[in-house]
């Protein structure tokens, strides 16, 4: 407590006053991962929310996040400080396309990557975050599949999972799909030493070029447990701030090109007012929430 800054030590007060616990993920600047009750990844942040104590959930990321916490903790107030933070992939999908794609493959599940909206999510079978979605697809019975919106991630998905047919959707996450082979080749050469771990995120030509393809909670889980001493990050540059805090024996190498500018929208001052105001909330339609119970649930009971 004692190295956070006055304004940070204010919110810690509010939190507790107003029985709010504040989630936040991997990608979010320092200062907030710092006043954070829990910090992780997708998959981490929505198991949560589904059991805290609290009443109130303040959620320190991207819309779709604070979404799918809505959506799983229905009637807890979900508080998301700046509303227009967020994920450009998330909102790639428009749903008529969807609907021709499920008709030109009859009987095909489609699995939605939680980078998506609350109304995309109402018409998925199963959701999958990027630590689960080969266990996810492998659940399957069906040996076709529609994967929704992330094209890297689903072609990694095709390539852990060759005996179904996986079919992509266009979309992508815009800071891991400029992580260039030229980037990895030229880290590679600097860092001989270094293990490459790469988040599913990025092209199949980066992912092969990779040590470990992990999620950004996978990430800290393979630098861990890995006898290497040092890392190249392929993700989010942020995320070298936990796994230099959870792993100080060793050394991170991050891509500096590699930022997410909607995760850094959420500052302290936004989160402080956010607080006192116990605004803006996230509102669902209930028609929307039951909808996307199902398919979060699903994911989430696969054990
Ligand atoms: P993780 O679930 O691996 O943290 O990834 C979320 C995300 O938005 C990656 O860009
Ligand atoms: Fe979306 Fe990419 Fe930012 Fe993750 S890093 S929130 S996928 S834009």
């Amino acid at each position: 407590m004692d190295r956070l800054s006055a304004v940070q030590k204010r919110i810690r007060e509010l939190a507790e006053q107003k029985d709010v616990i504040i989630l936040a993920h991997n990608y979010q600047i320092p200062e907030i991962q710092d006043i954070a009750d829990i910090v992780g990844d997708s998959l981490v942040l929505a198991m949560k929310a589904v059991d805290v104590k609290q009443s109130n959930i303040l959620f320190c990321g991207v819309d779709f996040m604070a979404e799918a916490a809505k959506a799983l903790s229905p009637h807890k107030t979900v508080i998301h400080p700046v509303p227009g933070s967020r994920c450009p992939m998330a909102h790639m999908v428009d749903l008529d396309e969807l609907e021709k794609v499920r008709e030109d493959h009859p009987g095909a599940p489609v699995v939605a990557y939680v980078n998506t909206t609350a109304e995309t999510k109402a018409y998925a079978d199963i959701c999958c975050t990027s630590a689960n979605a080969v266990k996810v697809v492998r659940s399957l019975e069906e040996n076709e599949i529609i994967f929704i919106p992330d094209c890297h991630l689903g072609a990694y998905v095709q390539s852990q999972v060759p005996e179904k047919k996986v079919h992509l959707w266009a979309g992508f996450c815009h800071v891991h799909q400029d992580i260039s082979t030229d980037q990895i080749s030229e880290m590679r050469n600097r860092y001989p030493d270094a293990d490459v771990m790469v988040h599913p995120e990025c092209t199949m030509d980066v992912i092969e070029m990779a040590d470990a393809v992990e999620s950004t909670e996978g990430m800290i889980r393979y630098a861990r447990s890995s006898d290497s001493k040092e890392f190249i990050v392929g993700t989010e540059k942020e995320h070298a701030y936990r796994l230099k805090n959870e792993i100080p024996d060793k050394i991170f190498h991050t891509i500096d090109t590699a930022i997410c500018p909607n995760m850094k929208k959420i500052d302290l001052e936004s989160v402080l007012k956010s607080l006192e105001n116990m605004a803006p909330t996230v509102e669902l339609d209930p028609d929307i929430i039951e909808k996307n119970k199902p398919p979060l649930e699903r994911m989430l009971s696969l054990k």
